[in-house]
């Protein structure tokens, strides 16, 4: 059974709104729904914001029998030419806050930790064919490469360059990593996709509110599409 994951309300409400016959359940703190989506049972949840926040839902879903997650919402471009919009879909993830390298580690790797965690390569081409779908709807841009995950909202031109350079991430959130380490640790597959409410730049305040709706609003439209998606042959 597919999970679909988000951080916040506005994330995952519209896809909420697809559920036919949702039941809630509780797997501790987690509210979790769980109906269907295209004929297909599902989970959702929304996990609130962070990395622990992140790790604790997915291993909370994994328990109430997802087999594969989906993690979706909004993030801060830091590539250049991206517009807020786009979309991007992660290959892997990094945790960009990680700082071991007093003992010898390279920025961003845990002791005994990878130093990215690398997305299900089937569910990731499936999710690469929705979002063309969906960009194709509008000429959105479509963005397929590393991201970085974080518990900072990355406000700042310089900080949003030094994470593009020092790790060849595309965007800034603050989950994804977390899922990504929990999710492989687990066991169990995962993608990301995320569309950009900012360009965690100076302006990044006040467009994180001002575009936050708009941007997640398309996850729904996403998630659609990857359920109707056929897997595609690598
Ligand atoms: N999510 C959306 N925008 C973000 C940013 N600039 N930094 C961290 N997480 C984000």
């Amino acid at each position: 059974m597919l999970a679909i994951l988000g951080a916040i309300e506005t994330e995952v409400a519209d896809t909420r709104a697809l559920l036919v016959d949702p039941v809630e359940l509780r797997a501790g703190h987690l509210v979790v729904q769980r109906g269907r989506l295209h004929g297909q049972e599902v989970l959702l949840a929304r996990c609130g914001v962070g990395k622990v926040n992140a790790a604790l839902a997915t291993a909370a879903l994994h328990t109430l029998g997802a087999s594969s997650l989906l993690f979706t919402g909004v993030a801060g471009g830091i590539a250049p030419g991206q517009r807020i919009g786009d979309l991007v879909v992660a290959t892997d993830l990094v945790q960009h806050d990680v700082d071991v390298t007093a003992l010898g580690r390279p920025p961003g790797q845990l002791l005994g930790e990878p130093g990215s965690w690398a997305a299900d390569p089937d569910l990731t081409a499936r999710l690469q064919v929705a979002v063309d779908a969906c960009a194709s709807q509008d000429g959105r841009g479509v963005h397929l490469g590393r991201i970085a995950s974080g518990d900072q909202f990355v406000a700042s031109a310089e900080r949003a360059a030094a994470i593009h350079r020092g790790f060849g991430a595309l965007c800034v959130e603050m989950e994804g990593a977390a899922v990504a380490q929990a999710a492989t640790s687990l066991g169990m597959p995962f993608a990301v996709v995320r569309a950009l409410s900012d360009t965690a730049d100076h302006g990044a305040a006040s467009d994180f509110p001002t575009f936050l709706r708009g941007s997640a609003r398309l996850m729904a439209d996403v998630v659609e599409h990857y359920l109707r998606a056929p897997t595609p042959r690598r």
